[in-house]
């Protein structure tokens, strides 16, 4: 009862930042996503056996294993052995280019990997929908990743959740020039992380009722621009949603601040880049590393506009993603 899959991250162009139900992961409004290629992957196998008395999480050779590290991984084992029909505890292995809670999307590609795997290792035939459902008990974002391309976590509207999951914008070849470039400024790991960030700021900010509210239409913006491949007006509907975002979060109370000054140098110097034009969009997650779409002709001249600024110590330039996908060579 062992299976092994690959699974990439997808950076939000419409981002997800709070829930309406913290059990089932369901978010208070839709949002867009780029699935990354596999430069950043993570690879998962899940073995379910009674030789193992606990759950077990190993990432990069490190022991994840207690409740607290657990707390995305256990609910979707337990989900996937409800669905089953067993009680056999897992062993989980990944290896991950993703540095761990460090904003990056990491827990994206970590929980598809880890749903797919433990899908094949109980041999069942699960839907994408299904599939989508599955990764989204362990982290949202990670719904998305069950397509390349452009996707749509649809927030749905069923108390049980059976439809809020992920539907698929347009595929891989769709935009076959559009990047995500990944600037690396920090690989520690975030204090405040997404899941308690984001509950504090829908019961403390002021701001948020109208975030809920804008939503949909930026997503209507966003959607209607990648069919179209607009690029400036998805760009600008995407770093507009990025600085909302961060407005929510320093409206928190306690506030919660991801932005540090590398960032903010990013934020200008993309402005200024795109002083006759938008080429460049950035976007941040809950973290400091800027993210910038773009489409191939502009790679080298943001490149070299990174490059100016000091702290950044990685530049990764990714093309779409095709999604995950199940491997044969097992890491147990
Ligand atoms: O599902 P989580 O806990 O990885 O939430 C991630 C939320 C953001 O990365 C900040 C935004 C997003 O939509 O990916």
């Amino acid at each position: 009862m062992k299976g092994t899959a690959i699974a990439t991250p997808n950076i939000a162009l419409i981002k997800y930042w709070g829930k309406r139900n913290e059990k089932l992961i369901l978010p208070t409004g839709n949002n867009i996503s780029f699935t990354l290629d596999e430069q950043l992957a993570t690879k998962s196998t899940v073995e379910f056996s009674e030789k193992y008395k606990q759950d077990e999480l190993w990432i990069n050779g490190k022991n994840y294993s207690n409740p607290e590290q657990m707390k995305k991984s256990k609910p979707q084992l337990d989900f996937i052995r409800e669905i089953a029909g067993i009680n056999t505890k897992a062993k989980v292995v990944a290896e991950s280019l993703v540095p761990v809670a460090g904003g990056l999307a990491g827990s994206a590609s970590g929980l598809c990997a880890q749903a797919l795997a433990a899908a094949k290792a109980l041999n069942l035939r699960v839907s994408k929908k299904q599939l989508s459902i599955i990764c989204r008990i362990g982290s949202g974002s990670a719904c998305r990743s069950v397509y390349g391309g452009f996707v749509e976590w649809e927030k749905g509207e069923s108390p049980d959740g059976s439809d809020s999951h992920a539907i698929q914008i347009a595929d891989e070849n769709h935009w076959p020039e559009f990047r995500c470039i990944i600037a690396i400024v920090e690989k520690k790991e975030k204090k405040v992380k997404s899941r308690a960030g984001m509950k504090k700021t829908v019961e403390t900010s002021v701001l948020y009722p109208k975030r809920i509210e804008y939503l949909p239409l930026a997503a209507n913006i966003v959607r209607n621009a990648i069919l179209k491949k607009d690029l400036p007006t998805l760009l600008e509907a995407t770093m507009r949603d990025s600085n909302n975002m961060h407005s929510v979060m320093l409206d928190t109370w306690p506030p919660i601040i991801y932005l540090n000054d590398v960032s903010k140098q990013v934020i200008n110097s993309i402005h200024d880049f795109n002083s006759e034009g938008i080429k460049a969009g950035y976007s941040f997650d809950a973290g400091p590393n800027p993210t910038i779409f773009t489409v191939e002709k502009h790679v080298n001249e943001i490149k070299n506009v990174l490059k100016e600024i000091e702290r950044i110590k990685d530049i990764i330039v990714s093309k779409s993603g095709k999604g995950p996908r199940i491997v044969e060579d097992h890491l147990i």
